[in-house]
């Protein structure tokens, strides 16, 4: 069975561990990136810098190293404000904050080089929202630092470990004015990377990793109350910038691909979120 070199460990990029390893024929997922939609506002060069450097610096060591393999995180942030339903990806890239315009560039960045050494075989995951945790309740989200995703902010207000969540826009042209999004279980994410590198081909390839199916954050907000039995507190806030109203996925492409779906529903996500929190009351230290 092949190896898999794995970035996401700060300072791994370009590191002597990870050119050691592409020596070594792997096949690589490049995971490493910084994601905060709103901090990329705020120093977008840092964002450029890591994400889009980080991805010419990780393709130039593959080429160097005779591995052609590649899986990328992308980012359904890609398709932007496109006021579409649900999204395929045929549609045209609208990003709206440099987080998204980064990941954008990468997709582009590794296009470019395919086309140049055609031995390359990579594809761009677009990920929709991952969320939960594994059932096992061993393997879950434990975030250091500033946490602006709002899955774990959730799990934190539920278990006490923070007063309030925030929820961020009340005036969306949505069903009830919170952001929809597309949540997709993290077991289900990570199935969909085994089966890219069963069926990676030289080329590249844009892939969608969602569930066709939206839910708001008040929805997701009584979600999480009811797989926790906790009250979430919340205040409806001003919108974020670079946030946008809606981004749900058309899966169809994946589907046909590669036979991949994702089954698991946002109560799922909630309940396996939570049996990790209780289980790691602290997260990892504890
Ligand atoms: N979580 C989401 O909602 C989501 C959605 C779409 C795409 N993605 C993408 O999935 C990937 C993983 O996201 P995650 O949610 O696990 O985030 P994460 O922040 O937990 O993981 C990213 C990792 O990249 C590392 N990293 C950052 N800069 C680095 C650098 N210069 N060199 C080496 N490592 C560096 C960080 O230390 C971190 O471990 C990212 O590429 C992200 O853009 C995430």
């Amino acid at each position: 069975m092949a190896t898999v070199l794995v970035t996401g460990g700060a300072g791994f990029i370009g590191s002597h561990t990870c050119v050691e390893l592409l020596a070594h024929g792997h096949d690589v997922i490049h995971f490493a990136a910084r994601k905060a939609v709103g901090e990329s506002v705020t120093i977008p060069l840092e964002y450029y810098h890591t994400n889009v450097g980080g991805t010419v610096t990780l393709l130039q060591a593959m080429l160097d190293h005779g591995v052609h393999r590649l899986v990328f995180s992308s980012s359904c942030s890609i398709y932007g404000d496109t006021g579409a339903g649900l999204l395929d990806e045929s549609l045209p890239a609208r990003p709206t904050n440099p987080y998204a315009r980064s990941k954008w560039m990468c997709e582009q960045v590794i296009a470019d080089a395919v086309v140049r050494r055609p031995e390359l075989a990579a594809v761009a995951l677009r990920y929709f929202d991952p969320a939960g945790a594994h059932p096992s309740g061993l393997l879950g989200e434990d975030p250091r630092g500033a946490v602006t995703n709002v899955f774990p902010l959730l799990v934190q207000v539920a278990a006490g470990r923070r007063e309030r969540l925030q929820i961020f826009g009340g005036d969306y042209p949505t069903p009830d004015g919170t952001a929809v999004r597309d949540y997709v279980h993290v077991v289900e994410i990570a199935d969909g990377h085994r089966i890219a590198l069963d069926r990676l081909e030289p080329g590249m390839r844009v892939l969608n990793l969602g569930t066709g199916v939206g839910t708001s954050v008040r929805q997701l907000v009584a979600a999480f109350a009811q797989a926790s039995g906790r009250p979430v507190p919340h205040d409806v806030v001003d919108r974020r910038p670079g946030d946008v109203a809606e981004l749900v996925a058309d899966t169809t492409l994946v589907q046909r691909k590669w036979g991949w779906r994702a089954r698991l529903d946002v109560a799922a996500m909630c309940r396996d979120a939570w049996r990790f929190q209780q289980r790691h009351p602290e997260g990892y230290p504890g």
